[in-house]
């Protein structure tokens, strides 16, 4: 098993280009399903969830030719309407196959994704939304069989906000007869990048980036050429671990409106930040300030960003208190941060954390995807050495971290 060992203590210093985002690529490959035609996605990350979708979607019938970052899906005949356990369970986001394989081909068989390490996350919302649209559902050997002669546009109230129940519905509508309407649905950039790509397929969709979306079914989408977005949650990695070594950093091909709630809180820990549409410029010229935290829905602080925060908070001047809504088990990173001699209580979701002047190098292990990049921004401030263990979990949702972040003076580097 891959490990990272960090030498910490040394500033990020010098350039970064940000890669496509994960969770707007997801969903856009998956969109491929709705058309006969050729869909051209570029800025596509090269990533494990990535490579694991395209073998889903391969299996499915989807011919794909993947030249990083291009990638291009024909899905002009689906044999095979089936996402297996095998899939679903290393990647939740193999759901997103529903919505599309249920309005184009009237059928889908999808395994239930289980819980996971940050909370049990159902998907009775993307169930309920598509039952709506008058698909029959049942619940068979683990599998979501669901079958729809032809989807019919509904309004569907969310229960909650749910950002792949958003973009599954927004999907399954394209093709359903008549109007569809979305009430308390996401509004994440990634919901509005998906819009814009289904819109140029032909789609009509109105109010992406609200909460309400309408969308009006049309018999068939065509080809179309779309670049994936941002990444919004490696450029708010980046801009921590800047912020934590006291560091001097521009980020390329990304911008600020994609994470005001992130930038505003940095600012309040002290960093001076400046941007304009292509880049983020930040520099840190003194110890951190403790900052409160609480994740909610876009546009308030995202749940994704929680954990860096926390990393941060452990060496700033202060006490700050973190409160996770939206998972109700992702505090796991801070028993590895105690490992690093943080001082940090949990209560329930939420973490109150006193500022110490420095954590100790450790050993230390990655328990999900962002509680990984908070380990790695612990590692970065930390005296001495720290090893990571199970960074697989890294290589899902960051293209190359330690080669971007040794490019910025980080003694960072990867063992087998
Ligand atoms: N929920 C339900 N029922 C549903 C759907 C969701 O109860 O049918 C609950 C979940 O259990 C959770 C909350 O609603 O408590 C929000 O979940 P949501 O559905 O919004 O999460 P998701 O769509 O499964 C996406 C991202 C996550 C990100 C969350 C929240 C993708 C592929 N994944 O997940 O990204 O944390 O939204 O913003 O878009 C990550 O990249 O590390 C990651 C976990």
């Amino acid at each position: 098993m891959q490990k990272l060992i960090i030498q910490g203590g040394v500033p990020l210093n010098g350039e970064v280009i940000i890669s496509g985002a994960k969770n707007a690529a997801l969903p856009l490959l998956c969109a491929a399903l709705l058309t006969k035609e050729t869909l051209k996605i570029t800025n596509v990350p090269a990533l494990q969830d990535i490579n694991t979708m395209l073998a889903l979607l391969r299996q499915m019938g989807t011919r794909v030719d993947a030249t990083p970052p291009m990638v291009e899906l024909c899905a002009d005949s689906l044999i095979h309407l089936v996402a297996p356990y095998e899939m679903v369970k290393t990647m939740r986001a193999a759901i997103l196959v529903l919505g599309p394989l249920l309005a184009r081909a009237g059928e889908a068989n999808i395994s239930l994704p289980g819980g996971c390490a940050i909370g049990l996350r159902p998907v009775d919302q993307h169930i309920k939304g598509l039952q709506a649209m008058g698909a029959e559902i049942n619940i068979k050997h683990g599998y979501i069989q669901a079958v729809a002669k032809k989807l019919r546009g509904a309004r569907i109230v969310f229960d909650l906000v749910t950002v792949t129940g958003t973009e599954n519905l927004m999907m399954a509508a394209t093709l359903a007869e008549g109007v569809t309407i979305l009430e308390n649905a996401a509004r994440e950039p990634e919901i509005v990048d998906l819009a814009q790509c289904l819109i140029a397929m032909g789609a009509k969709i109105r109010g992406a980036g609200t909460d309400v979306i309408t969308i009006e079914g049309v018999s068939a989408l065509h080809g179309a050429e779309h670049a994936v977005m941002p990444d919004r949650i490696e450029t708010g990695t980046f801009l921590v671990a800047a912020t934590a070594t006291g560091g001097n950093i521009e980020l390329k091909a990304t911008h600020s409106h994609l994470l005001d709630a992130v930038l505003d809180k940095l600012t309040e820990a002290g960093a001076n930040i400046t941007s304009n549409q292509h880049w983020i410029r930040l520099s840190m010229q003194h110890k951190p300030k403790s900052v409160n935290v609480r994740t909610a829905p876009y546009p308030a602080f995202p749940t994704d960003m929680q954990a860096q925060f926390m990393s941060l908070n452990c060496i700033a001047d202060g006490t700050a208190i973190i409160t996770e809504t939206i998972f109700e088990n992702r505090l796991m990173h801070v028993q590895e941060l105690k490992r690093m001699n943080a001082n940090i209580e949990v209560e329930g979701n939420t973490a109150i954390i006193t500022g110490i002047p420095q954590l100790d190098g450790a050993h230390v292990m990655a328990t999900d995807l962002r509680a990984s990049a908070s380990l790695i921004i612990a590692g970065l401030v930390a005296h001495g050495e720290t090893v990571i263990d199970r960074i697989y979990h890294l290589d899902r949702g960051y293209e190359r971290i330690e080669r971007k972040l040794s490019a910025i003076g980080a003694q960072i580097r990867r063992v087998n």
